[in-house]
């Protein structure tokens, strides 16, 4: 990892707010897409944001921003309202304390998800980049390589099916006997497959060009649909479907954010190993330095998280 001294930028009122640390251009950049409305979670999320709803023992965006970390991502866009990003900033302010690199931008409305390449236009500056929506969460041993493999292309874009019981409720993959995707329809009456696009896509440094040329859906919004359409359409496209090892999970129901809830208290308890862990997997990556880790592991002392971040420091020592 290389660090950049200064360089720090911050402009507040919906203007990007930038945090230059890291000398860029070979690592891809990451956005996490924190806003939208939670109405399925109200009243939940009547004052604050579906994304730092606790997911058992951490908010829910530690799920989404580790899969970024884990894929080697250290610069990382946080888009969310202009109610809730302050709240995203005093959770995680610069990032330096996690070694990574924040920034910071105002989507005033709900207007698609597409639309983070148009709001993210100058943090990405035509570079690759990925994105995760801010209530989704994958887990699994094979997922660490996945991620890699995609953040290293150059060209095209990758994005993650798994298989689903109510495809009518996501986009569609529609694939041909070769099983190529040939479609992707969002939300069909009549689905042509059981795999649903999940909300992680890497894209090569076109995106934010390809977004600039979508039309608002029926419902109002840039469809994230229409962009993935357009990388398939010139033959760019790979979908990589998840195997049935692979947990993902959209949290954005009453019953899926219970759900979650269930399975991340199963997996920590029964497996010894936690997820979501932004401070594990900054440490692995080797943007954090372990000095940092155990005074995470020090600070969180009265939890089984702070005690799971003391045994990670202490087979640190090994290597
Ligand atoms: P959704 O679950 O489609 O929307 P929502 O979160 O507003 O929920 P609801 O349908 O219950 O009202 O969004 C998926 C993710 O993308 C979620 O993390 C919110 C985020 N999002 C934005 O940040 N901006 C947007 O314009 C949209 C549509 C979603």
């Amino acid at each position: 990892m290389q660090q950049l001294s200064g360089g720090m930028q911050n402009i507040e009122n919906g203007q990007l707010t930038k945090y230059n640390r890291f000398r860029n251009g070979d690592q891809m950049k990451g956005i996490i897409l924190a806003g939208g409305t939670g109405s399925r979670l109200f009243p939940m999320t009547l004052v604050t944001s579906k994304q730092l709803l606790p997911v058992y023992d951490k908010p829910m965006i530690y799920y989404p921003m580790s899969t970024l970390l884990q894929a080697g991502i250290h610069e990382i866009l946080i888009i969310s309202t202009p109610e809730d990003l302050p709240n995203f900033r005093r959770l995680f302010g610069s990032g330096e304390a996690l070694g990574i690199s924040l920034s910071y931008m105002v989507q005033e409305k709900p207007e698609g998800l597409a639309q983070a390449f148009l709001l993210g236009r100058e943090f990405i500056g035509g570079e690759p980049c990925a994105m995760i929506l801010g209530d989704n969460l994958f887990h699994g041993a094979g997922l660490p390589l996945l991620l890699k493999k995609a953040a290293k292309k150059e060209r095209g874009a990758t994005i993650f099916a798994a298989y689903t019981k109510t495809p009518e409720r996501f986009g569609v993959v529609e694939f041909d006997s070769q099983h190529r995707a040939v479609s992707i329809e969002e939300k069909p009456e009549k689905p042509k497959s059981d795999y649903c696009v999940t909300g992680l896509y890497f894209y090569d440094g076109r995106a934010s060009e390809f977004a600039a040329e979508l039309t608002p859906s029926a419902r109002g919004e840039l469809e994230i649909t229409d962009l993935n359409n357009r990388y398939l359409n010139a033959g760019d496209l790979e979908v990589v479907c998840l195997d049935k090892d692979t947990i993902w999970m959209d949290m954005g129901t009453v019953a899926s954010l219970w759900e979650a809830q269930e399975v991340v208290k199963r997996i920590q308890q029964e497996n010894g190993t936690h997820i979501g862990m932004l401070e594990e997997a900054a440490f692995r990556q080797g943007f954090l330095s372990r000095e940092a880790l155990a005074a995470y592991a020090e600070k969180y002392r009265a939890t089984a998280y702070g005690a799971y971040l003391k045994n990670i420091c202490e087979e640190g020592k090994k290597y």
